[in-house]
């Protein structure tokens, strides 16, 4: 089968940065609750910037830093996108000059990365396409409760996105397995109840369009999802723990992501981790989570990666991937 190698990497976040001590202003809160429950200590909040402004500005960067511009593809993954129709990602494909290239976006909550890493990489073995944009972007700041402490504490805006090619199968630095789940018993766990077609069927059903979640439960449903998730990818690649370089999860919360380690039986040392600046960024962390790590420096070029993220839905999935020698920088922050 076609092989798939990533070969640039960009991000873009909102020049709004919102720290502990500013939400502690807004609510109930204080700094040390915030960084000890979760490892966070900021986030950034777009007041103006939407969704497809900062993936526009994330692609651009992944463009360029494949040193390419065009793409036969565009995938975003989000869960807050521009409008409840169309799409996002087509506008974001227009913007970036793409021309008339198939573009749709992808809904997996938390987990949309890994998700989009799985459709492009369908698409490229499958010969649909030899190049493919993939995004993950979100500005969760639009849909959050900023009353409700235990959810708004928690999620930033941003924007992350890569440029996959397809490539001769064993190609150094590929996109190796990927393993994906759902469990859709368990969708109010994390989700926006109202503003859908659920509500007009179901007299009574909450409308709220604000987001929602059951923190303990999703805490303890992420970390034996992504655990499992892991080993199954893990197990399809024929690699152990040992094997690997890096583990670079969803940025949910340092506790899940440190018990996700110790469930595999991998050194906490080898958790690539910038939550603690950016927050939990649903689809666009891993993506944000692997331009820190490159940009400063921990990611060298054939280093072997497990990616892992859970959401809603809920959702999970995980992908191995040897690292690429590629040039990229910091994420763009834009004005909001
Ligand atoms: N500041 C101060 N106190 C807070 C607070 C905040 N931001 N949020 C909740 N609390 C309080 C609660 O009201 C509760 O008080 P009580 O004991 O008087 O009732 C207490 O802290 C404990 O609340 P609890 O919800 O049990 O805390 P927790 O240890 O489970 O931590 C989360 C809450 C949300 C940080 C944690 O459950 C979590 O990280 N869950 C996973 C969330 C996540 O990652 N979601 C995205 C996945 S895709």
């Amino acid at each position: 089968m076609t092989g798939v190698v990533l070969t640039g990497i960009g991000g873009a976040l909102p020049d709004n940065h919102v720290s502990n001590a500013d939400l502690a202003g807004l609510m109930d809160t204080s700094d040390e609750w915030i960084r000890g429950r979760t490892g966070i200590a900021g986030r950034y909040w777009s007041r103006t910037t939407s969704t497809g402004d900062l993936a526009v500005a994330a692609g651009r960067r992944a463009l360029d830093s494949a040193q390419r511009d065009e793409v036969d593809l565009v995938v975003l993954a989000t869960t807050t996108p521009d409008h409840p129709c169309p799409a996002t990602a087509p506008a974001v494909a227009a913007r970036l000059g793409l021309g008339p290239v198939g573009a749709f976006d992808v809904a997996a909550v938390c987990s949309g990365f890994v998700y989009a890493l799985a459709v492009a990489k369908g698409f490229l073995a499958g010969g649909l396409a030899r190049s493919a944009l993939v995004i993950g972007a979100e500005t969760y700041s639009t849909i959050l409760d900023r009353e409700d402490r235990s959810t708004a504490v928690i999620f930033g805006d941003g924007a992350g996105a890569v440029v996959l090619c397809a490539a001769e199968p064993g190609t150094p630095a590929s996109l190796e397995h990927i393993d994906l789940g759902s469990n859709g018993e368990d969708r109010q766990l994390v989700w926006v109840p109202g503003g859908g077609s659920y509500e007009r069927t179901h007299p009574g059903a909450d409308r709220s369009t604000r987001f929602a979640m059951l923190g303990r439960e999703v805490f303890r449903t992420a970390v034996t999802r992504m655990a499992q998730s892991s080993e199954a990818v893990l197990r399809r690649s024929g690699w152990t723990t040992a094997d690997l370089d890096w583990i670079v999860g969803h940025q949910a919360n340092e506790r899940i992501l440190g018990a996700v380690a110790d469930r595999l039986a991998a050194d906490r040392s080898k958790l690539i981790m910038n939550l603690d600046r950016v927050g939990n960024t649903s689809a666009a962390s891993i993506p944000l989570a692997l331009l820190d790590a490159v940009t400063s420096g921990l990611l060298a070029g054939g280093d072997r990666l497990l990616l892992t993220a859970f959401g809603g839905g809920t959702t999970w999935g995980s992908a191995t991937l040897v690292w690429p020698e590629v040039k990229a920088e910091p994420a763009d922050l834009i004005p909001t």
